[in-house]
């Protein structure tokens, strides 16, 4: 089955949102140092942009999860496949995801992250598609609010396609 791909929020739109989001971040932790987790694969492209536009100290690490069970629904149930390589306790965490949909993983990782005893811990999310909730996230910062469509480009997938778009599109299947 081919798929087509409409833009949701163009390179320009993306970039200056990321900006905006930069410029909050910077002037919320002001005085202070920021440890970023980026969530692999998807959040990397927007991580390394977002992380560009933080005038504060930055650090940066890494974690990868894969969800159990059926890939089409999320169970919640999730396998951290990397962990962290740094400590977080007493630091300033922000985690940065590419987009909350059930909120399953995200629920999940909050919780295992907030029992290291981080001095503090946000969400950064890039996307947030609102309709298809099933657990309770609270997102500090979101770049943009959606609909609940399919999602491709910058760093999203649809079957580790559509990752290296430099904009956010919709999925259309033909
Ligand atoms: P959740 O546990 O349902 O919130 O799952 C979040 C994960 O599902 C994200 O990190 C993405 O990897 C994936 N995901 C959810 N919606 C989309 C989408 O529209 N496009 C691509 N990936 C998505
Ligand atoms: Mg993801």
């Amino acid at each position: 089955m081919a798929e087509t791909i409409s833009v949701l929020y163009t390179e320009e739109q993306v970039d200056a949102r990321i900006r905006e989001l930069g410029e909050t971040i910077s002037k919320d932790y002001a005085g202070k140092s920021l440890h970023l987790i980026c969530i692999l694969r998807g959040s990397v492209f927007f991580a390394c942009e977002l992380a560009k536009r933080i005038t504060i100290p930055v650090s940066i690490d890494f974690m990868s999860v894969s969800s159990y069970g059926d890939d089409t629904i999320s169970s919640g149930v999730v396998k951290v496949t990397k962990d962290l390589d740094d400590v977080i306790k007493d630091r300033d965490v922000l985690v940065v995801e590419d987009i909350i949909d059930t909120g399953h993983t995200l629920g999940y990782l909050l919780d295992r992250l907030k029992a290291r005893g981080p001095k503090s811990l946000k969400l950064c999310a890039l996307l947030d598609k609102p309709d298809r909730r099933e657990v309770e996230v609270n997102i500090d910062y979101t770049g943009f609010t959606i609909p609940d469509e399919f999602i491709v480009g910058y760093g999203l997938d649809y079957a580790q396609k559509y990752r290296n778009l430099p904009y956010i599109g919709i999925v259309h299947m033909e």
